[in-house]
């Protein structure tokens, strides 16, 4: 189990569990992320699951 932290455009953070396999965008659609639809069910068509990664060296492991 991982845990996930979505931060929202007005900086809203949620922290959600994540299984071994599953993608950012089914985890965020199944813990209702605002902003986050996953409509094409993940066939980089709808861009609705947009998502910069942070810098993970700037101590984001330590976080979980
Ligand atoms: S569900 Fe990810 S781009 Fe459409």
């Amino acid at each position: 189990m991982a845990k996930i932290i979505y931060i929202e455009f007005n900086g809203t953070e949620h922290t959600v569990d994540a299984s071994p396999g599953e993608t950012l965008m089914t985890v965020a659609v199944r813990n209702n992320i605002l902003g986050i639809a996953g409509d094409c069910g993940e066939n980089c068509a709808c861009a609705t699951c947009h998502l910069y990664v942070g810098d993970l060296s700037e101590g984001a492991a330590d976080r979980a």
